[in-house]
């Protein structure tokens, strides 16, 4: 893993948009496995931003997300299809019918793998990752020879995602996400994480041995990830490259 060590919140998320522009120039065909939640917001508000300011076309990209709440209908605010329209597709000229996330319909969940490896598999992943280890909805206890399946999420992650919604209540206890081996099949993975709340769970992905109760500890086993970051959340870490 190489660890990379920016000032800021803002530069983390700028690195990581610049990362995501790169990959799209090298190929615009790319295939862009994509995450929810406060981490990689403003990097997807930049990409909208070089859509308008410098056109960049993002017209045959494709993207596959991590994951989707169960019990929440797409056009729900709170789903991530929602999330990811809002403060991206919408605003680029990406083609809607290309932009992937798990069904939560069709209990035969891992068909989902079978059609990322239709598209050639994902070129570039991105995480972010939760306070007890999480990548995607995959919490601490998941193997990692899993594809994509329907998880119950940890109450620490219920808590943290409680801020998009309205109470607690309203958050569902039950989501599809992408498993570990899902993840790994990925070509290149970019994990990001800001603020001083990840500083702790950066520290023992760094410093602990792979295992099941530190989920996002199985990229260990992949040969081209980068860890992106800040100084808060970095802040009992050197970099490391
Ligand atoms: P966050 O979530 O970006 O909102 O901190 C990350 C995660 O839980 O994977």
């Amino acid at each position: 893993m190489k660890i990379i060590k920016l000032k800021t919140n803002e530069e983390v998320t700028k690195y990581l948009a610049e990362l995501l522009l790169q990959q799209i120039e090298s190929n615009p065909k790319s295939v862009l496995g994509l995450a929810t939640g406060s981490t990689p917001t403003l990097a997807y508000h930049q990409l909208v931003k070089k859509y308008l300011v410098d056109q960049t076309d993002f017209s045959q990209v494709i993207t596959f997300n991590l994951d989707e709440y169960i019990g929440i209908e797409p056009e729900n605010k709170n789903s991530y299809r929602s999330f990811m329209n809002e403060n991206l597709f919408n605003y680029i000229n990406i083609n809607q019918e290309n932009t992937f996330l798990p069904s939560t319909d069709d209990q035969n969940y891992a068909k989902y793998d079978d059609l990322i490896k239709e598209y050639g598999g994902i070129d570039l992943q991105i995480l972010g990752i939760g306070e007890n280890g999480h990548i995607g909805f995959n919490e601490p206890g998941t193997k990692e020879s899993t594809l994509t399946h329907k998880v119950t999420l940890a109450e620490n992650t219920r808590e943290n995602n409680s801020i998009f919604f309205d109470s607690l209540e309203d958050v569902p206890k039950e989501a599809v996400t992408m498993g570990i081996t899902s993840i790994l099949n990925a070509k290149k993975i970019i994990l990001a994480a800001t603020k001083s709340n990840k500083a702790e769970i950066i520290k023992r992905l760094i410093n602990n041995d792979i295992s099941e109760n530190l989920p996002a500890s199985f990229l260990k086993k992949h040969p081209n990830v980068i860890i992106l970051v800040d100084e808060d959340s970095g802040k009992y870490i050197e970099e490391m490259i």
